[in-house]
Parts: C-alpha cells; structure tokens; sequence
C-alpha cells in the first residue's frame, strides 16, 4: 500500500508561530504546554506565552520532560493536563517533549490500559489537539506518527504509533534552533540522516518518499558540516530543519530499518543519545544489508555527487556507506567501542537487544532478510570494529 500521511497544516519560517496564532486559537480552550526545563525558561517560551496572552489563549506549562520520556513523566503530564482543566497540547523542544506530548494525549484516551499495549499496532482512537513546534532538526516528530517512551522499569524504548496522533499544526521557526548546543545538533542531524537513508532503502519507499529521502540526505550532507563550523549559519540551520520534516514525513510513510532497530536497544538499556547511537551502528548494520538493494544505495551515493566512474552498484553503494561513516566522524561521533559503554554489560546484553531489535519490526524493512542471529553477530562485529 502506497498512501502518504501529513500534519494537517504546517507553518516555516521565522513568523511560524505568529502566522499560526489564528490557527492556534481554534486548537482548543486550554493548552498544555508540553517542555523541558531548558526550553521552558528560555527566550522560546517567552515568545509563545507572550503571544499565547495577546490571543487570550490559556496555558498551562508542564517542563519536567528532562530528557528521552518515560512513562513516569508521561503519567505526571497527563495528571497536569487533568489538574489544570486543559483540553489540547502544545509540544515545544526537541523530539522528547514532541514525543511526550502524543504520549500523554494517547494516555487520556486510554488511561486505563498500559503504554506498552499498544506496541506494533497502529492505535485508533479520538486523541485531543497536538500542536508541535521542534527546537531541533532531528525526530522529525512535528511531522510523524510515532512516539518513542522509555518504559525504565524493563529497559526496553517503545515505538507506538497512530495516523491520529500525527500533529493538527506543526510550526517550523529555524530561530529557535540557533542555540541548539553542538552535541544536540549533531545527534540530531543524524537521526534525520538516518530517518532519510533507512526510508529511502526501506521496502516500504515509493517515489514520492523517495523524492523527499534524497532532498533530506543531500542537505545533511551539504549543511550539517556548515552548522557545525558555524552554528549561527541561518541558511544551514534552516535547510538542516527542512531535511528533518522532509526525512520525517519518509518514516511516517516509508518507515525505518534495520539501524533504528538496533539502536533503540543501545539507546534504553545504555542512554546513548538516539543520534548518536544511529550513527555508531550505521556503517556496519547498513553494509550488511546493501546487497539487499545495491541499487538504492548507489542512488543515494550519485545523488550526494559521488562519481560512479568505473564502478558497478555494489561498490558505489559501499562508497555511500564509507561517506556517512566519514562525515559521522567528521563532527565527532566516536566507533561504538569508543563511546565508553561497559563492555562486559554490552556483551552481556546482545541477546536481549537482538531480540528487541527483531520485535520491533524495523529490520523486517529492509529489502534483504534479517533474523536474530544475524542482529547478534552484527552488534559484535560493530563493537569490534570488524568490516
Ligand atoms: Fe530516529
């Protein structure tokens, strides 16, 4: 099945949020304003609630989203929203508060039943308004369907997922990324990377995913090297937020493989940054899979201005893959090894997180076959630096 799924209406570009005011204004009664602490204190807020007031708009702010959402911070934005009479949600930061934003609207529709019931289905349901306005380029969140809960007590990062849930209003102000710190921008970055790389090598792309997976690969590779020689770049840094809306819109569509399937694990049970551990994993899970589609890879390869001069498609492919690993390393993303994980826990782990890698159905995307076993042998020889 080939549809293509959107936010219902979206605003870029440094008057965003006051050309969505009037659109705002028709969200609801009340908002929950769903932050972190960061964000909650900063310039952003005040620019929002200060429009939030012109509009005689009401809100309540919930900052407690203090890194990748758990279910515990889920519950105490959910108890907020009921506490404070709110009756829709305005998410603003970077891919957490976004993501916990759906969460805690899919928990109002559903506050009886646990989170993790609803993993690898598509949920149905009536949700309250979203409203998302990203502080990153990355998720890709403001324009997809997923959420991604940190469920602490089992060590395990759920992916759920609802067209509902897909923002009403997203708002894209590329100012509001200039003080994105440089780690964020690049764990980011990679993650939208990915997001475009993994959909557009997905058995689930079709060309209009795939239109939109190239125009996100070459501005990453044109402007993630730019932001992070001059992170105040305003052209750089608003081409890297178009690439991750782009590259969001290819998940929600065309979906994502084997690299997030292996990375969720590393990102629950070690706290790796999510684009950080895409990155260390994308050499070596990608090079895996290639002969699965050569053909994709070297598309990607051409479409970056790599010469394909003497080679047939699997080695233009390989020369894809050696690029993402050299431009990961060119802004400071280390080999798995190096990053300073325990090795004997990592070791100790593999099982469980192959087996999460498979149950998440994100493998099962790649045009080549890829069972526990192969998931198993791949995180070793990843750590251990092995072609
Ligand atoms: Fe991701």
């Amino acid at each position: 099945m080939k549809t293509l799924i959107l936010p219902q209406k979206s605003y870029f570009g440094e008057h965003a949020l006051a050309d969505a005011l009037p659109e705002i204004v028709k969200m609801g009664k009340k908002a929950l304003i769903v932050t972190g602490p960061h964000v909650g204190k900063s310039q952003m807020i005040s620019e929002m609630t200060g429009f939030l007031d012109e509009y005689k708009i009401k809100y309540s702010i919930f900052k407690s989203i203090t890194g990748e959402p758990t279910l515990e911070m889920i519950d105490l934005g959910y108890q907020q929203f009921i506490l404070e009479g709110c009756d829709y949600i305005i998410g603003i930061g970077g891919g957490s508060p976004l993501d916990a934003a759906k969460a805690i609207a899919l928990k109002l529709s559903y506050p009886n039943q646990p989170l993790s019931d609803f993993m690898g289905m598509e949920i149905d349901g009536d949700f309250v308004n979203l409203v998302a306005i990203p502080t990153t380029s990355g998720t890709g969140s403001e324009a997809t369907k997923f959420t991604v809960i940190t469920d602490a007590q089992n060590s395990i990062k759920m992916l759920l997922k609802s067209e509902k849930l897909i923002p009403k209003l997203a708002i894209l102000d590329y100012r509001y990324t200039l003080s994105s710190p440089e780690k964020v921008t690049v764990a980011t970055a990679l993650d939208a990377l990915t997001h475009a790389v993994e959909a557009y090598t997905s058995n689930k792309a079709f060309p209009v995913t795939d239109s939109l997976a190239i125009a996100a690969v070459q501005k990453i590779f044109k402007y993630l090297p730019v932001v992070y020689e001059n992170p105040q770049d305003t052209n750089a840094r608003e081409s890297l937020m178009y690439a991750a809306y782009e590259a969001g819109i290819c998940i929600n569509n065309a979906s994502v493989t084997i690299v997030h399937g292996m990375s969720r694990p590393i990102g629950a049970l070690f706290h790796v940054p999510h684009g950080i551990s895409n990155a260390m994993l994308l050499k070596g899970a990608l090079a895996f899979v290639i002969d699965g589609a050569p053909e994709r890879f070297a598309n990607l390869a051409l479409a970056i201005g790599l010469s394909d001069a003497g080679l047939d498609q699997l080695a233009l492919a390989e020369k894809f893959i050696q690029a993402l690993d050299q431009l990961a390393k060119s802004v400071g993303v280390p080999a798995l090894k190096d990053y300073g994980l325990d090795e004997l826990k990592f070791m100790s782990l593999i099982d469980k997180m192959s087996e999460d890698a498979i149950l998440s159905g994100s493998p099962a995307n790649c045009h080549k076959t890829v069972i526990k076993a192969d998931i198993i042998q791949l995180y070793h020889s990843i750590w251990n630096n092995e072609k």
